[in-house]
């Protein structure tokens, strides 16, 4: 199974042999005119084809209202080319100069309590404020009319990592575009009135001019309102990248277009509805420790980006070569840590391996932050793995441009159910939307089985196992989707906490999982979540926690896998399959976390003929990702494993052909 060649995509703008590109973002204004010529020149030795610039140059390049100072740029430009080095060229909107901000505090953005959030970091930017897109557009319309020929120029890098940190905003321009947004989505107050369930505590409006965000509130602010804010701050930021976009089209038709995602876990952009925005998809990521699962995350990560890019390849924008500095405690990358996660993201079809940042700053926020180029300088361990891993990359070219190849199971990531079941006021608020999307992700790892992480919107058709964990909004068209998926002889795995509402946030009435009840063939009078601490163990041997269900069997055929072995609900139903046909359509009531779920995956995916790829040895050990004819052999363990063709060391990569 290949993935359909349906959204047109384009790469680089340049000629030459395909290759993997190699790269960072390149700071040169940190440093002084001198230093620029050692970048190169180390550059070259460890294999750059390409470099990120002027991502937060704006300051730099309009140093005042209306003057542009391009001479910095032009000089940086000139250099990288005459050493063969490509430039993805921001647009230098994401953080504004101080003279914007002083002359119109309008821009900065407002938390839901009312505050301020000043200057002096960056991101500091209402999304909707029109002051502040005038000023972004008419720099990116001066820096795309001067470079618009450089033969350095092959890709625009829009803004950088839009809304992390300024999604949320609850200014007054916020107000103004949620009323414009919620008008154009409902129409007229009395649908807007009925979606949003305002008959409850006397929230009727009866003038769109009377809404506001939901800023900060006696109690729980309206579910279906925290809901559209969710929706209309990602479209609000959809909306700064096409504007951006659509001047760079008009200027530069023949250069594409992308911008940096946070696919990693940064909730409030639904990148499912982003990424067709894009000429080419590029994310950032980051390993966060501690985490036993970090691994596992990364892998989760880069698969779900090469999904969103349609299987097609994509851009590794950023990542680090060692420690980062934003968390409580930074700990450097072990030895094998920095190739293995970098070929893992080229695994998933990142054709691009690139990183935050090319020199290690000496002074800001960021200076502890790792880079290629490190504060020891070329002399040291860093920089050589860097190397190492620029000629590895080359050795790699022949992959460039090959296609994903699909599994056999599809796990269902949905954005509106992440943002929704970790909304206030539920059965629980220990609910993790994307922790449990990662446990199946391990527990199929842990069996050697390959999973794609899938879109909602994606080709689910194409699965022969959907695994939907949290499937919380279920509109009517998404039930019948998975009950023709069934029906037509594929095999479902939903868990508790799915099928609830619409998407109005609106529950399914008649007993839960409502959109999905007749479907599984069972009944949910009420939820029984578990206190802390509290177990509920299952007679197959594995442990429940966070979640129960009272599961009455209302379809005849349904085979129970597992029961409940302690605590209320013992006796009853915990995991239930309904055959339908030659498909079948199987709940998980509790959260069984990693390990629990790597014992009950074979009963629930071996009935749909799926078997790992990979020789019983080598499974759980070893995690294995098909491009085109090359398969990925990545070491998921700190032990060397022995392959047919060698020994794979701790953390190693072997990719065959
Ligand atoms: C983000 C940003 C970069 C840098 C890195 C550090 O990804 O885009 O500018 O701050 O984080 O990890
Ligand atoms: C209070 C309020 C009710 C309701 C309940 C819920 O008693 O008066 O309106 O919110 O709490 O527990």
């Amino acid at each position: 199974m290949t993935i359909s060649d349906n959204t047109p995509r384009r790469w680089l703008r340049r000629a030459g042999e395909a290759r993997l590109e190699f790269g960072a973002d390149y700071n040169p204004e940190q440093w002084p005119r001198a230093v620029w010529d050692d970048d190169v020149r180390a550059m070259r030795e460890a294999g750059v084809t390409i470099v990120s610039l002027a991502i937060f140059s704006w300051a730099r390049l309009e140093p005042r209202d209306g003057e542009y100072d391009f001479a910095w740029l032009d000089d940086a430009m000139d250099l990288l080319h005459a050493n063969g080095i490509s430039v993805d060229l921001a647009t230098a909107t994401a953080s504004p100069p101080p003279w914007l901000t002083t002359k119109h505090p309008e821009i900065l953005p407002v938390t839901a309590e009312g505050n301020t959030l000043w200057p002096g970091a960056r991101q500091h930017w209402r999304p909707t404020s029109p002051v502040f897109r005038g000023h972004a557009l008419r720099l990116v319309r001066a820096l795309a009319t001067r470079y618009a020929d450089h033969p350095a120029l092959v890709a625009w890098h829009v803004n950088n990592e839009l809304g992390c940190h300024n999604v949320y905003d609850y200014s007054d321009d916020a107000a103004v575009a949620f009323r414009a947004w919620l008008q154009e989505r409902y129409g007229d107050v009395a649908a807007l009135n009925d979606a949003w369930g305002t008959a409850f505590w006397s929230q009727q409006y009866s003038d769109f001019e009377e809404i506001l965000p939901p800023r900060l509130a006696a109690s729980h602010p309206n579910p279906t309102q925290q809901l559209d804010f969710k929706r209309f701050s990602s479209d609000a930021l959809k909306e700064h990248l096409r504007a951006e976009r659509a001047i760079l089209r008009e200027l530069t038709p023949d250069v594409p277009v992308t911008t940096n995602f946070m696919v990693m876990g940064m909730k409030p952009m639904n990148y499912a509805d982003w990424a067709d925005e894009v000429d080419f998809v590029s994310n950032d990521h980051y390993v966060v420790l501690p985490n036993p699962q970090a691994r596992d995350e990364l892998s989760f990560s880069a698969n779900l980006t090469g999904m969103l890019a349609g299987g097609r390849p994509w851009f590794l924008m950023e990542h680090s070569t060692s420690a980062v500095n934003w968390q409580p405690v930074n700990v450097p990358k072990r030895p094998g840590d920095l190739a293995r996660d970098s070929l893992t993201h080229v695994a998933y079809g990142a054709d691009a391996v690139c990183f935050f940042q090319w020199r290690q700053s000496r002074a800001g926020a960021e200076k502890y932050h790792s880079a290629m180029l490190p504060h020891a300088g070329t002399e040291s361990a860093v920089f050589r793995s860097v190397t190492e891993l620029g000629r590895r990359l080359r050795e790699l070219a022949p992959l460039a441009g090959s296609v994903r190849t699909l599994a056999a199971v599809g796990i269902v990531f949905d954005w509106e159910s992440w943002w929704v079941s970790e909304q206030d006021s539920h059965p629980t608020d220990r609910v993790r939307y994307r922790q449990e999307a990662l446990d199946w992700y391990t527990a199929l790892l842990d069996n050697g089985i390959r999973a794609d992480v899938v879109p909602t919107g994606g080709d689910l058709e194409a699965y022969r196992v959907l695994i939907a964990p949290v499937l919380h909004v279920v509109p009517a068209e998404l039930a019948a989707r998975l009950t023709r998926f069934v029906e037509s002889g594929g095999h479902l795995v939903t868990t508790y906490f799915s099928g609830i509402v619409d998407e109005n946030d609106h529950v399914w009435l008649g007993g839960y999982p409502g959109a999905l009840r007749d479907l599984l063939g069972i009944r949910i009078e009420e939820f029984a979540p578990l206190l802390d601490g509290d177990t509920a163990e299952l007679d197959n041997g594995v442990t429940g926690t966070l979640w129960t269900d009272r599961i009455d069997v209302v379809a005849p055929e349904v085979e129970v896998i597992a029961r409940y072995k302690t605590g209320e609900q013992a006796s009853r139903a915990a995991i239930t399959r309904r055959p339908v046909g030659e498909g079948s359509a199987s709940y998980v009531s509790t959260r069984l976390g990693a390990g629990g779920l790597a014992a009950v995956v074979p009963s629930l995916i071996g009935p749909a003929g799926v078997v790992s790829e990979l020789p019983p040895e080598l499974r759980g050990r070893v995690e294995l990702a098909v491009r085109g004819d090359h398969r990925f052999l990545i070491n998921r363990t700190d032990e060397p494993v022995e392959l047919p063709s060698g020994t794979l060391e701790p953390r190693g990569v072997r990719v065959v052909t």
